[in-house]
Order: C-alpha cells, then structure tokens, then sequence
C-alpha cells in the first residue's frame, strides 16, 4: 500500500514538470491559417519539411469575397519561393529571405500549461496538449500547442512587430508523417517558363 502512494505520489510530481518535446521534422497535412497581415484566411495542403527547410502547399485562398487558388513552395534552403496562381496558371519566381518558420516547440521555449482539447470525462473526445510561448531567434514572438507526449503540431501563432509585420494563427488537422512522395518539392512546371 504504501509503495503505492508512493508510486502515484512520483506520477503526480513527474506530470508537473513541463517538458518540451520534439516534433516530427517532416509530415504531411492539412493546415487554415487566418493571416491578420495581409487579410486573407485559406485552407491548404501543406508538406513540411524541417529537415531542408522547405514547404509546400496547396492553397484556396479567401481575400474579403475574392477566392483564389495557389501551389506555393518555399525552399529556404536556396532562398527561392514558387507561386502559381492554379486558376490563371501565372507562376512567379522571387528571392526569399523570410526566415523559415520552425512548427514545433523550440529549445528555449517557455512551458505554458498542459489542457485536455475536447471533453477529458468522455472516452475517446480528448487529447492532451501543451502549450509553450516564446520569441524566436529574429524577434517574432510565438504561441505552438503540441499533443501529449508525442508533439504532434496543432496550432501556432506568430506576431512579429517590425517592418515585416508578419501576423498569423495556423491550425493544423491530419497530420502524416514522413514525405512520400519527394517529388513534391520540384517547381511545377509551369515555373520554368
Ligand atoms: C505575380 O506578381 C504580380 C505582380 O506583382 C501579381 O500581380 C500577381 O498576382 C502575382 N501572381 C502570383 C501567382 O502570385
Ligand atoms: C510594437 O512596437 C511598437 C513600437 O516599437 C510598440 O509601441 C508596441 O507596444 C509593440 N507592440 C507589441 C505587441 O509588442
């Protein structure tokens, strides 16, 4: 009995300690993001990969009633972004210099709480996530939530109060991970033209 009390007495201690966590470096998923910059809300497909710092999505943007469809890939790795309007079929190659925006809870980040997403007495409607905050290496504060334990990416916010004025809140649904398919990172062809 009483190594039992211990026991639970160690379980209630260890959960209190907030631990960052590792996200996946490379997945695959479905991601909204509400852009309070520019003004515009959009629904995609998104390819992540940290590893080479690159992404890919496929996008239904919504700017006021106007809708449009985007391929946009972004190679930080090279500094090159690829944006092809899918409905005029118009692609625009230009110089990045934006930093990539690292989705994960990064080394110095400052643990914020651990919450039950969805009802915690009902079997099955929950999950457990953590929140941390912090400002990333050029200044750009953030909010990420994480699942528990395995650091699956939900939701990240970025501000960044400087001339960049770079202000999004991006949710991300049906992760998968890994990248199947490689080929996802080559320019459409329409790009080459
Ligand atoms: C390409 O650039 C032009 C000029 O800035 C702009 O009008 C157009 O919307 C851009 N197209 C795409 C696909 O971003
Ligand atoms: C943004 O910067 C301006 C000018 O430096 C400052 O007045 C303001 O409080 C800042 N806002 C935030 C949210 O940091």
């Amino acid at each position: 009995m009483r190594v039992l009390i211990c026991l639970a007495f160690i379980v209630v201690c260890s959960a209190q300690v907030p631990q960052r966590c590792d996200s996946p470096k490379q997945w695959v998923g479905r991601r909204i993001r509400a852009d309070r910059a520019n003004q515009y809300f959009e629904r995609a497909s998104h390819s992540y990969d940290e590893v080479n710092r690159r992404t890919r999505s496929i996008e239904e943007r919504e700017v006021g009633k106007e809708r449009d469809y985007y391929d946009t890939l972004h190679l930080h790795n090279v500094g090159m972004e690829y944006r092809l309007n899918l409905r005029t079929k118009q692609c625009n190659v230009t110089k990045l210099t934006r930093p990539f925006r690292y989705i994960g809870v990064p080394d110095n980040a400052h643990f914020l709480f651990e919450a039950e997403i969805g009802a915690a007495q009902v079997p099955d409607e929950h999950l457990t996530a953590k929140t941390f905050d912090g400002k990333f290496e050029d200044g750009a504060s953030y909010v990420v939530t994480v699942t528990s334990p395995d650091c699956i990416p939900i939701a990240l916010d970025v501000h960044h109060n400087d001339s960049s004025n770079e202000w999004f809140h991006e949710r991300y649904f049906d992760v998968k991970l890994g990248i199947d398919d490689p080929a996802v990172f080559i320019p459409p062809s329409e790009c080459n033209q």
